[in-house]
């Protein structure tokens, strides 16, 4: 079926079943225009939370369908492609939680979205990107556990001044970047900013001019006079950068910076969702009231 084709059915499925199609950032640019709301973790999980729509089809990974399930456990959510997973999610498990909280008895669980209801569940508040600094500054603690990136975790601890007990998991799109790959493209572009996602290294972090979530990157460069930006995230981010800012450049920092999980929901997916409305994402109830608990007080935190 040709492209227009398939937006025109997604409409017509869209408006008989009220869904809305939520797609983050780094999705294909054919989801994106198809979307409702393009947006960060943040967002995304809001939006999942006030919406009245009875049918949430996310286009994203798995974590983020199953935070709007938590969320919204009367609707049905959604996710087009059930193997869009997050391998940093897949780096921590609830029996690993269990020993670390065992050894630090009392201390408080910060958990990243990026991570599964039963793990969220385990944690006593979550963050994402965009809140992680505010979050761990809320908690009425000198010592935090953090979970499960330790790039995120080491960029917490320099911006707050807690102890922060960091988990040894990363993003094995945004870890890859290296130092001396900031270097070339700064020397390439000397008068082009940096702009860095806080899952790159802390060495990446050290030569970024600004580090922000991908939502946070989009507002940096609206509100920016500057014209030109290296950019340190997933590359799905520049369908909205160029798209927003037409008189504005931009560069990707490496080639590598692309997730292969991401890129697995095609418009085609996103249309036998919405006609079979499947693969449907379910969460055990004593887990999603638990781990709701932890995203109701980010939420709280930052609304
Ligand atoms: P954001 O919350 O900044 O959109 O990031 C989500 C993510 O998966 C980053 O890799
Ligand atoms: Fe997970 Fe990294 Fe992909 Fe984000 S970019 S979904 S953290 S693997």
């Amino acid at each position: 079926m040709p492209t227009a084709e398939v937006a025109k059915r997604i409409k017509e499925l869209k408006e008989k079943h009220n869904a809305i199609i939520l797609a983050h950032n780094y999705q294909i640019e054919e989801v994106q225009d198809i979307a409702d709301y393009v947006g960060d973790s943040f967002g995304l999980s809001q939006i999942a939370a006030e919406t009245d729509a009875d049918v949430i089809v996310f286009c994203g990974v798995h974590f983020m369908a199953e935070s709007a399930k938590i969320l919204s456990p009367d609707k049905k959510v959604i996710l087009p492609v059930l193997d869009a997973g997050c391998p940093m999610a897949d780096m921590v498990d609830v029996e690993g939680l269990r020993e670390l909280k065992a050894k630090h008895p009392g201390v408080p669980v910060v958990t990243y979205v990026n991570s599964s209801a039963a793990v969220k569940a385990e944690s006593d508040v979550c963050c994402t990107s965009s809140n992680a600094v505010e979050v761990v500054n809320s908690i009425d603690s000198d010592t935090v556990i953090f979970t499960p990136d330790k790039n995120l975790g080491s960029y917490v601890a320099s911006k707050t001044n807690k102890n922060v007990i960091i988990w040894e998991g990363y993003c094995i799109t945004h870890h890859r970047v290296e130092p001396d790959e900031v270097r070339k493209v700064k020397e390439a572009h000397p008068d082009a900013l940096v702009l860095v996602h806080p899952e790159t290294r802390p060495e990446v972090v050290a030569l970024a001019d600004h580090v922000d979530s991908t939502a946070g990157i989009l507002r940096y460069v609206r509100e920016s006079n500057h014209k030109k930006f290296i950019i340190g995230t997933e590359m799905g981010i520049l369908h909205r950068l160029k798209k927003e800012n037409p008189d504005k450049e931009f560069y990707i920092l490496t080639p590598k910076l692309i997730c292969a999980n991401m890129k697995k929901t095609h418009l085609s997916h996103v249309l036998e969702a919405l006609e079979t409305l499947s693969p449907e994402i379910h969460v055990p109830e004593e887990i999603r009231i638990k781990a709701k608990r932890a995203l109701e007080r980010m939420l709280a935190i930052k609304g």
